[in-house]
């Protein structure tokens, strides 16, 4: 995999930055694990803890999800399959759904193996801006693979729980499908909750990055570009965040 475009010193700047779908040059393998890897979202399971940051839709489930975790070695830039955990934000982050285990479905066997998803991560990776203290770090790599599907419009929200932060260090957001979809622009805030930025992600691999602690986000709700069939919007999330040292 290439990545066509040069965003580091944007994100250094800025703190996000977006890229777009063709900036991605994929070898032909490539290309047919990222077709393989659109497909398993037509099976991912329901999200069983969506109430929590959703209250009010607590009969209608619109999310669909699987998650899981890797370890990053950022000197050779090779990756290590973690177990897989319930997955747990701290409340300061999530005040709804915060210090509660949500054992999302985890990554099949297929996915973590994925050759487009594995790429993706280390071209990423080295996108970012990172210093050398940063490089002696232990990273974890959390990949989180969500459906937003609904008959009903605007009961689709891709970012419930609102203006937020993740609590990691570097994310990486890729449109995997759109269908029949209005709405679900990304939104960029500074930390002062002042709007800098809507990104609209249209074509598959459409994709923005971002640096967690110098910006807030949220998504807009998604609505039913026409009455026939569903709207879904389908992306995968990767988050990168570093621990004490080694
Ligand atoms: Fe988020």
């Amino acid at each position: 995999m290439k990545i066509k475009k040069s965003i580091t010193d944007d994100l250094i700047e800025n703190g996000f930055t977006r890229i777009n779908c063709n900036n991605y040059e994929l070898s032909k393998t490539e290309r047919e694990s990222f077709n393989v890897f659109q497909n398993y979202y037509k099976s991912l399971p329901p999200d069983k803890f969506l109430h929590l940051v959703d209250p009010e839709n607590i009969h209608n489930c619109y999310r669909y999800r699987r998650w899981g975790r890797y370890s990053l070695n950022p000197l050779n830039l090779s990756l290590k399959e973690l177990g897989h955990i319930p997955y747990n934000q701290s409340r300061k982050y999530n005040k709804n759904a915060g210090d509660i285990e949500r054992d999302f479905a985890p990554l099949t066997e297929g996915i973590l193996n994925n050759l487009f998803l594995k790429s993706l991560i280390i071209n990423n990776f080295k996108l970012f801006p990172t210093s050398n203290s940063m490089m002696a770090k232990i990273w974890h790599v959390y990949v989180h693979l969500i459906k937003i599907s609904t008959d009903h419009n605007g009961i689709g929200k891709p970012s419930p729980e609102g203006i937020h932060q993740d609590d990691v260090d570097f994310f990486s957001i890729h449109l995997i499908k759109k269908v029949n979809c209005d709405g679900g622009k990304a939104i960029i805030y500074n930390l002062k909750e002042i709007e800098l930025e809507r990104i609209d992600l249209n074509r598959p691999l459409d994709s923005y990055y971002v640096i967690d602690s110098k910006l807030m986000h949220d998504v807009e709700d998604i609505f039913k570009r026409t009455n026939i069939g569903r709207a879904e919007r389908s992306i995968l999330i990767l988050s990168f965040k570093s621990f004490i040292n080694k």
